[in-house]
């Protein structure tokens, strides 16, 4: 598979996870997809919560599901997009979370930060520069 159907593949399963986004606070559907060096594809959705603060963050999910279903590393690329025009910054608490996933098998995933139209590329180290993980513990 090319790099680009690739991309194109994950940016489909984040805006088809963004369809399941529990919302109603916000009105922005967030989807959020991560591919492992497996090929296992694994997504989340925003869900909020009445109580504002508990909300949890696309990407929060979709971590937290790869690590129920066992996946310690490995993490290579993710996507997310929103329903709004602008493509979808990954939050300073989710790129935190995504740092524990990443860095459990060292690699740095390329995030596409993908908009209806576009997708800008950036790496987690250069979201997330000098970050405090699970190596800061040894
Ligand atoms: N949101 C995400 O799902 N991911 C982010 O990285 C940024 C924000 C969600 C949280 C909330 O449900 C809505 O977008 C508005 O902040």
């Amino acid at each position: 598979m090319s790099d680009d159907s690739d991309r194109d593949e994950l940016i489909v399963a984040a805006r088809r996870a963004a369809e399941n986004s529990w919302s109603p606070y916000s009105n922005f559907a967030v989807g959020a997809a991560l591919r492992f060096a497996d090929g296992t594809i694994v997504t989340g959705t925003n869900i909020e919560n009445a109580s504002y603060g508990l909300s949890l963050c696309a990407e929060t999910v979709a971590v937290a599901k790869a690590m129920d279903q066992g996946h310690r590393g490995g993490l290579e690329a993710v996507a997310v997009i929103g329903s709004r025009p602008d493509p979808v910054m990954p939050c300073g608490r989710c790129r935190q979370v995504l740092l524990e996933l990443a860095e459990l098998g060292r690699t740095d995933p390329v995030i596409w930060c993908a908009s209806e139209t576009d997708a800008a590329s950036l790496r987690l180290s250069e979201l997330l520069p000098h970050a405090f993980g699970p190596d800061s513990l040894k």
